[in-house]
């Protein structure tokens, strides 16, 4: 397969993680030719210049609509604020271009079913920025519930904080305004969301609840009033008789990247947390009582595809690995070969769960996340 050229629209916190990954996944995974990164687009020219100097992009454009019909261009990267995503992909793919983009698909349902659908319609290829289901240790937890290691799982409790707006004073930004969508449901349990559909498929009832701890933040023109909710909780119920939680805050003063995640089964417990990434707790319910215990499996080349990054056991992947795995992900099945990733697809199923725990909320009742 002929090199990628790339087309990167967005260059902030994500975009950064977008450019290493579009950098390092030829030399890392030592299988793909090595993308060309073709063109950067950014919010104005000057920035743009800026920042495809910085990332390695050849030519730069303050129009992302220059880049979407750039010809020279077979795969767009979408790392802008959510408001942007929809008319953004959907204009990738009626341009026959493959589309990476960045999480949640859209503030509203419509949008996230016109993007669904353009991806159908295209042919092309249309993944998410769903990261943390790249991680050689959620594909061991897949592999250890596939095999019945821990049995049947009966109840799963997924929690996902961090704390870069627990400050009140912290300034008003893009993500309190409802344009961005709910909120933490849509910022931060799509993510649960995201490792519940590739680990054991999502809830058929959801119950919500939302919180706003602050009603306004300072903002230039003075204090503005919070648009979404920073706090979200849903019960889940699933068809298979289970149930669990998801808890969400992006308020959590102390929590950094936590997603912590137990899968309790009928003979064991899985437990994980995405700021110890690099290791998996473990416990199987047999042998002699005394000596049961919780134990730690390190990340090591026995783990897929860690070793592409490191021969080291042990020697722990970061944040920025799991996107280049998800670069490799895209590439693969670009290239027609089955990866692990969520596509526009799976992630209108999530968005339709993120719809139904906020109408949930609303409406104070069960509410079957299918309708
Ligand atoms: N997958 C993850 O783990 C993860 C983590 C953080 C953010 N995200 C998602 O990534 C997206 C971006 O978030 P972020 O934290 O990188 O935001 P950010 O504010 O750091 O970056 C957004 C960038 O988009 C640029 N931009 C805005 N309007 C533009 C336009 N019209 N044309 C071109 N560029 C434009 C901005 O100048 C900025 O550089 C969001 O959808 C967010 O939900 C995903």
């Amino acid at each position: 397969m002929r090199a990628l050229r790339v087309g990167l629209i967005g260059s902030g916190y994500m975009g950064k993680c977008h450019a290493l990954a579009w950098n390092a996944v030829a030399p890392v995974h030592g299988d793909v030719a090595r993308p060309e990164l073709a063109m950067l687009a950014e919010a104005n020219e000057d920035l743009a210049r800026e920042r495809a100097a910085a990332l390695g992009f050849a030519r730069a454009t303050g129009d992302w609509r220059a880049l979407v019909g750039d010809p020279d261009i077979d795969v767009v990267s979408i790392t802008t604020p959510n408001a942007f995503h929809a008319e953004m992909a959907i204009a990738a793919l009626a341009a026959g271009k493959h589309v990476w983009c960045e999480k949640p698909m859209a503030p509203t349902l419509a949008a996230a079913e016109a993007m669904a659908a353009a991806a159908r319609a295209s042919g092309r290829v249309a993944m998410l920025g769903y990261n943390y289901v790249q991680n050689p240790a959620v594909r061991l937890i897949a592999s250890l519930i596939g095999d019945g290691t821990i049995g049947q799982v009966n109840h799963l409790r997924i929690e996902m904080d961090e704390d870069f707006m627990a400050d009140p004073a912290a300034p008003f930004s893009w993500r309190s305004e409802a344009a961005a969508g709910y909120g933490a449901l849509d910022d931060f349990a799509v993510h649960p969301l995201s490792l519940i559909h590739t680990l054991v498929g999502l809830p058929a009832q959801v119950f919500g609840e939302m919180a706003k701890p602050w009603p306004d933040r300072p903002s230039p023109a003075g204090r503005r009033a919070v648009e979404t909710w920073d706090i979200a909780a849903a019960l889940l119920r699933f068809a298979s008789g289970a149930t669990g939680t998801i808890q969400v805050s992006r308020t959590a003063w102390g929590r950094k990247g936590r997603i912590f995640v137990q899968l309790f089964g009928d003979r064991g417990t899985i437990a994980f947390d995405q700021e110890r990434f690099n290791e998996v707790q473990l416990f199987v319910a047999e042998g002699p009582r005394a000596t049961r215990g919780f134990r730690t499996i390190l990340m090591t080349p026995d783990h897929p595809p860690f070793g592409a990054f490191t021969p080291g056991a042990g020697h722990q992947l970061g944040f920025n690995d799991l996107k280049t795995m998800e670069c490799r992900a895209l590439i693969g099945r670009i290239a027609g070969e089955p990866s692990v990733g969520i596509d526009f697809a799976d992630g209108l199923a999530i968005e339709r769960i993120v719809h139904a725990i906020a109408r949930s909320f609303r409406e104070g009742r069960w509410i079957a996340s299918a309708g």
